[in-house]
């Protein structure tokens, strides 16, 4: 019913990036869309395109005139990889910004859309009780971990040559560090979230030389789910000396009052046992306290659970029942499905 009643309004216009007149069709085809309908032209241009492709694409629109609104506003969107180093991200900011005003360029990141990473704000600025942890003096070490389970099949055009740390450290992962790690916002709303998220970013730091604060790996032939999987240069389209890594772990420190002295792990990777996106922020133990109970402590960490069984744990240490003083690990747990008697709602990239 709703699938119907969407593809009787979806329009197909066919062309190669570099036929302006394919461009003048789209145009011609969302004037008459826009007339028919009653809009006041609002069109997001969404390049879902490889990004060697987004100048060529953006020059079009402009030669066309599809990014100067008569009405309504204009918007593009792009999803990573955003550049593969500083200055082609630049690069690629210039020729964004030269066809549309900054305000209208959308940089996307799936990751911001799941209701768990929507929560760290929450659960850190809503409750009295993190905040006066949330610092060096108590929190120990942080580990964001995105595991999959899946390989890179079919995305050989894509993935070889990117990687892991470009795939998804440098976005969802540090997007995650950076809700994390960030001062509280002075309003709910991008730029406001963005100049918090911007001061941590440019805080964050090495702890020490790369040969020693990261590792990268490829996935080999083995067994998934039961049956033989092949490795990263047996899958298609990549060549069998691609040295393009599936797996990518960095220690990161950041340089600030809060959290100067508090390595935050972040790794990520493709083939792994099991599917996990998960943030681990480990308190340091009891710092006195007697003798008998400090030896048994266990480690306090809150985790909060962003896929799968989307929901937040907190680690505790409780005495076991009878004599003596057993102390053992049990976990406090709230998972979304029960409370909110619903899904998450879930993005997918
Ligand atoms: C995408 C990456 O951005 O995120 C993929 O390009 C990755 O390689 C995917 O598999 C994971 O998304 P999610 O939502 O399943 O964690």
């Amino acid at each position: 019913m709703i699938w119907e009643g969407l593809i009787a309004r979806l329009s197909l216009v066919e062309g190669s990036f570099d036929d302006l007149d394919a461009f003048a069709r789209l145009a011609a085809v969302l004037v008459d869309l826009d007339h028919r309908r009653g809009k006041v032209g609002n069109y997001v241009f969404y390049l879902s395109v490889p990004p060697s492709a987004f100048a060529t694409v953006c020059n079009q629109l402009a030669e066309i005139g599809l990014n100067r609104p008569q009405r309504g506003w204009r918007r593009v969107v792009v999803e990573k990889p955003f550049g593969h180093d500083l200055s082609s991200s630049r690069e690629l900011g210039q020729v964004l910004e030269q066809v549309f005003p900054p305000s209208s360029i959308y940089r996307i990141d799936h990751y911001l859309g799941k209701e768990t990473v929507q929560n760290i704000l929450a659960l850190r600025f809503a409750n009295g009780m993190f905040e006066p942890l949330w610092n060096n003096r108590h929190i120990d070490h942080v580990q964001i971990t995105m595991a999959e389970t899946v390989g890179v099949a079919g995305r050989a055009g894509y993935y070889d040559g990117v990687g892991a740390a470009r795939d998804v450290i440098q976005n969802h992962l540090l997007q995650l560090l950076a809700l994390v790690a960030m001062e509280e916002p002075v309003a709910f709303d991008a730029d406001s979230i963005a100049a918090e998220k911007i001061k941590i970013l440019s805080a964050a730091e090495l702890l020490g030389p790369l040969a020693q604060t990261s590792a990268r790996g490829q996935y080999g032939p083995g067994m998934a789910n039961g049956h033989p999987v092949v490795g990263l240069t047996g899958e298609a389209g990549f060549p069998l000396e691609s040295t393009t890594e599936t797996f990518a772990a960095l220690t990161v420190g950041i340089g600030t009052r809060r959290w100067a002295g508090v390595p935050f792990y972040i790794r990520t990777g493709k083939r792994l046992a099991r599917k996990a996106t998960e943030i681990a922020v480990t308190f340091a133990p009891p710092s006195h306290g007697s003798a008998a109970v400090r030896t048994t402590a266990v480690s306090n960490v809150l985790v909060f659970r962003v896929q799968p069984d989307d929901g937040i744990e907190l680690h505790i240490g409780a005495k076991r029942p009878g004599g003596g003083m057993d102390i053992q690990p049990v976990s406090l747990g709230m998972d979304f499905r029960s409370v909110f008697d619903q899904a998450p709602k879930r993005t997918s990239g």
